[in-house]
């Protein structure tokens, strides 16, 4: 999540009651849902996003609020309305070329020559945190120029959720501007989109087709335990947020979620290192990736 336009910290600190043990609560119900968690140095942009939503609930003080969302009878969305203002997703198409010349020059080939053997010919996806939807179009286009190569006679599809209604919302439209689509070439501008007035392109029904949007919190077990025979999953930039436990639980999750010889992609500045040690990490050109060995794999090298 980014904070757009935040203040400086000192600065907009000072304008904030950061100590109001209502507000400590709310960051702690916040944690507790999603795993979200806000430092005391970032407090002032939770409340910041809380007032927001005071103003809407006509709520006049911090405590007020939070009687909204713990013993209201409509505590449910006022709290899914409020992870919405909290979890603003930075994101754009090709945000991360090197992970995706990973994908096409070393991982689907070696698992279409794993999968073959097998008899399988479907490859799954999942863009877990895929804010607006850039994540997972990205994906699609790759795959979709690859259908006739790499891919001939394969199908597949991807899972694209998040835990912002209002992203999903964006996503599913698939109407993008210019800041989206700055590092997306001429020729799959033309290929994928198509022009719905002078400043925004819309993707094509044939994208669109690829993927299935869902609400999923990955903090939320429940949901989570269900989400099985993913052969690929990218979560980039989202569990930077979190904290060591709420990351290793989702990073438990993912392992289990994951076939075997399934991939783990991470943001660039991501990492697991000292949060999860079942998986192995796999060095490509420019970029890494989390791999899951086989039941009964022994030895430390390359898959
Ligand atoms: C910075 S965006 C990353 C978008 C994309 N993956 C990328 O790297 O370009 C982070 C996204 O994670 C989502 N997110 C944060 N906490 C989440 C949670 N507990 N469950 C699901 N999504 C979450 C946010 O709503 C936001 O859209």
């Amino acid at each position: 999540m980014t904070t757009p336009g935040a203040a400086p910290a000192d600065k907009a600190t000072a304008a904030y009651d950061t100590s109001d043990p209502a507000y400590l609560k709310i960051r702690d119900l916040i944690y507790q849902i999603s795993g979200i968690y806000q430092s005391q140095e970032k407090l002032y942009l939770l409340i910041s996003r809380c007032e927001r939503r005071m103003s809407a609930v006509n709520a006049k003080t911090a405590s007020e609020y939070l009687e909204h969302l713990t013993v209201r009878g409509n505590r449910d969305t006022e709290l899914r309305l409020l992870l919405n203002e909290i979890t603003i997703g930075e994101t754009y198409m090709f945000r991360s070329p090197f992970q995706l010349e990973a994908l096409r020059n070393v991982i689907l080939p070696q698992m279409i020559e794993a999968k073959s053997k097998l008899g399988f010919k479907r490859i799954r996806f999942w863009s877990a945190g895929c804010s607006t939807g850039e994540e997972p179009y990205t994906l699609a286009m790759l795959l979709v120029e690859e259908s006739e190569k790499l891919l001939k006679g394969w199908s597949f599809d991807i899972f694209a959720t998040d835990l912002n209604d209002r992203s999903l919302e964006t996503a599913k439209a698939g109407i993008y501007g210019a800041y989206a689509l700055r590092n997306t070439t001429e020729q799959l501008r033309n290929k994928y989109f198509k022009p719905i007035d002078d400043k925004r392109l819309q993707v094509t029904q044939q994208l669109k087709s690829l993927i299935r949007f869902d609400r999923v919190n990955l903090s939320d077990d429940s949901k989570m335990v269900f989400l099985k025979g993913i052969d690929i999953i990218f979560c980039c930039n989202v569990l930077i947020y979190f904290d060591l436990a709420s990351k290793r639980r989702v990073v438990q999750h993912f392992y289990s979620n994951l076939l075997p010889n399934g991939y783990l992609f991470l943001g660039h500045a991501e990492s697991l290192y000292q949060v999860e040690d079942t998986f192995r990490l796999v060095h490509f050109a420019g970029t890494t990736a989390y791999w899951k060995p086989p039941a009964g794999y022994i030895g430390g090298g390359k898959p």
